[in-house]
């Protein structure tokens, strides 16, 4: 998605924009662009495709400026190209840059025209820079006119505006597009996530929606969405500034698979101390669990495949019904909210615009309560939320999810557990499920173990167009997220069956151009999923199984077994994922693809 980088500084901060700009990389783009005040005056450079490319450029034209905005663009308005890449420039002097989507843009364009203002792109983007220039035109000054404007905008924005005849200042906004202000000493700046800014601050105001803040190199004033002036806390940044470091991985990605026993332990921390832990999750709070009937469980991505493993859990152990649906679609149908139902969303950013619209349509409606499952403390959702679990799983760079996945599980079993525990489950079980999850981060680390076997594995896969994944139970959602994990990063079709629906259909698909991928643990349903293997092999499928080693799964003539450990049942979803995303890795490496911003993708998505 988008990315906005600002700062204003007595040095020249094209520096700042561009190292901001690289750590923003991570989102997802296709052009970018930044304008810098200087001597010079407003100076402007675009380039489609990374920000390699605009660094280069950048050194050629020797720009410098102590007030910059800078942009990173997903395109949604407009192809990828450098005359639609931010910022957008009205006259020479006036520059913008915009995360998100204006929704009445057509109208307002119409009347920009009809007023005799040119377009230079094709984007939604540019009737901002107009209005205010039309504002500034007026009378008014750079606030003012800012101001006046996005009372005209409908939709989500960020903005970043930069003007040559007000250069000791700019101006931001959040509405709907996250953007999060970083105070330095005499230079502050802007930025759509506070990882952007980690090299020159840890210090950061958190804009709630409708903030307009001005900056100027010694202070920061913010005006709510009315006008009046506001202060908003301080909130140091926590987390460790290597996380966001590749370190000696070749990707993110790598990293962050072979990062989830640490991530894991962290996530149980504290937390896997009991009943009375599992009483105190939410403080005074918890007691409602006892009164949970229902529960809706939301998400995007990922994050809905970690909510479709946990509502296996939660009608196996809590005993209460469970829904999970994709945000895109439930924020837009009239449902039902049965009585005394629990709102859980799942997000790792906890910023896609999907999951916030519908929490947020969810705090109209009757629910027990919100809870949030999300990995980043300081997000919309987390702030949004009456309740949150932490998965605490540390910045995830690489756009293909990973220990935020995992983490997520692991943070939903517990949420399970306290269901489960508030609503009767008996100490002993309780302990043994407990017992169990203090295993995790171990049996993980031995998954990992099957890195090389998996790198071998993955050349079967360079050449192929599709797979198919099966998996039944719990294991269905992880058959899900090993296709989402291969398509998105690889490029190779992958679809997902449940392991019992493949006559249905997909069966007609299976001949030796197709490999089949399937995960065999051992529990209630391996002979249903071994009957499954046979329909694949008689039609002569080639199959791949990640089977536990007690299977009595065997290498054979059109079947490849990799023994995978013995794990307890609850833990099964959460540790026969590491050898999929391992699978989805290294394909991608073989067929060379940009493994952690994959095209078209966009880590954060906030726009809808
Ligand atoms: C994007 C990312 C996915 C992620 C999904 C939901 O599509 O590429 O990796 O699962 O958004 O994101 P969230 O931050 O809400 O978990």
């Amino acid at each position: 998605m988008c990315g906005i980088v600002g700062a204003i500084a007595e040095r020249n901060v094209a520096p700042i924009l561009i190292a901001g700009l690289q750590r923003l990389e991570y989102r997802g783009y296709d052009s970018a662009g930044l304008a810098l005040l200087g001597s010079a005056g407003l100076v402007r450079l675009r380039r489609e495709g990374k920000v390699a490319a605009l660094e280069q450029a950048l050194k050629q034209a020797g720009a410098q400026g102590g007030v910059g905005i800078a942009h990173t663009r997903w395109a949604t308005h407009g192809v990828p190209s450098e005359r639609n890449a931010h910022p957008h420039l009205s006259g020479d002097a006036l520059a913008v840059v915009h995360n998100g989507i204006i929704e009445n843009y057509q109208a307002l364009r119409f009347e920009l025209e009809a007023g005799g203002y040119a377009f230079a792109s094709d984007t939604d983007s540019e009737v901002v820079v107009h209005l205010i220039h039309q504002q500034l035109q007026q009378g008014a000054d750079l606030l003012a006119a800012v101001q006046h404007v996005v009372t005209r905008l409908e939709g989500a924005y960020a903005l970043g505006v930069v003007s040559a005849d007000e250069p000791q200042r700019f101006i931001a906004v959040r509405s709907g597009s996250p953007l999060v202000v970083g105070l330095g000493i005499g230079e502050n700046y802007v930025a759509s996530d506070q990882l952007a800014l980690l090299p020159v601050t840890n210090r950061f105001v958190f804009l709630q929606e409708g903030d307009v803040a001005e900056v100027r190199r010694e202070s920061v004033r913010l005006f709510a969405a009315d006008g009046a002036e506001v202060q908003r806390p301080v909130h140091e940044f926590e987390g460790a500034h290597e996380d966001a470091e590749k370190g000696e991985y070749r990707h993110f990605m790598l990293k962050e698979i072979f990062e989830q026993p640490l991530a894991l332990q962290r996530t149980l921390e504290g937390r896997l101390g009991g009943a009375e832990d599992l009483a105190q999750m939410f403080g005074e709070r918890t007691a409602m669990l006892r009164d949970v009937q229902c529960v809706q469980i939301i998400a995007c991505g990922t994050s809905y495949h970690a909510g479709a493993v946990a509502r296996y859990w939660i009608e196996a152990l809590a005993g209460v019904p469970c829904q999970v649906e994709v945000a895109s679609e439930f924020r837009y149908r009239a449902h039902v909210v049965p009585e005394k139902t629990l709102f859980v969303t799942i997000s790792q950013s906890g910023e896609t615009a999907d999951t916030l619209a519908a929490l947020r349509a969810a705090t109209h409606a009757h629910y027990l309560a919100h809870l949030a499952v999300c990995n980043v403390p300081s997000s919309s959702l987390v702030r949004e939320s009456e309740l949150a679990l932490l998965t605490r799983a540390g910045p995830e760079i690489g756009v293909a999810s990973t220990k935020a996945f995992t983490t997520q599980l692991a943070a939903l079993r517990l949420l399970v557990l306290a269901l489960a525990h508030a609503r009767g489950l008996g100490e002993a079980a309780l302990s043994q499920h407990l017992e169990e999850l203090r295993q995790l981060p171990n049996l993980v680390e031995k998954a990992l173990q099957m890195d090389a076997a998996i790198q071998t594995l993955a050349e079967d896969f360079v050449e192929k167009q599709h797979t198919l994944f099966l998996g039944r139970g719990t294991q269905y959602p992880v058959a899900m997220e090993g296709a989402l994990k291969l398509k998105e990063i690889s490029y190779i079709h992958a679809e997902a069956y449940p392991a019992g629906e493949l006559k249905h259909g997909p069966l007609a698909l299976v001949d030796k151009d197709m490999p089949v991928v399937a995960v065999a643990p051992r529990d209630d349903l391996l002979e249903k999923l071994k009957s499954n293997l046979q329909e694949v092999r008689a039609r002569g499928g080639e199959l791949y199984v990640f089977a536990d080693q007690q299977a009595e799964l065997q290498d054979e003539a059109g079947m490849r077994v990799l023994a995978m450990p013995t794990v307890p049942e609850s833990l099964i979803p959460i540790v026969y994922s590491v050898p999929l995303q391992l699978l989805s890795y290294h394909v991608a490496v073989l067929r060379g693809t940009d493994v952690d911003q994959p095209r078209n993708l966009a880590k954060s998505v906030t726009v809808e």
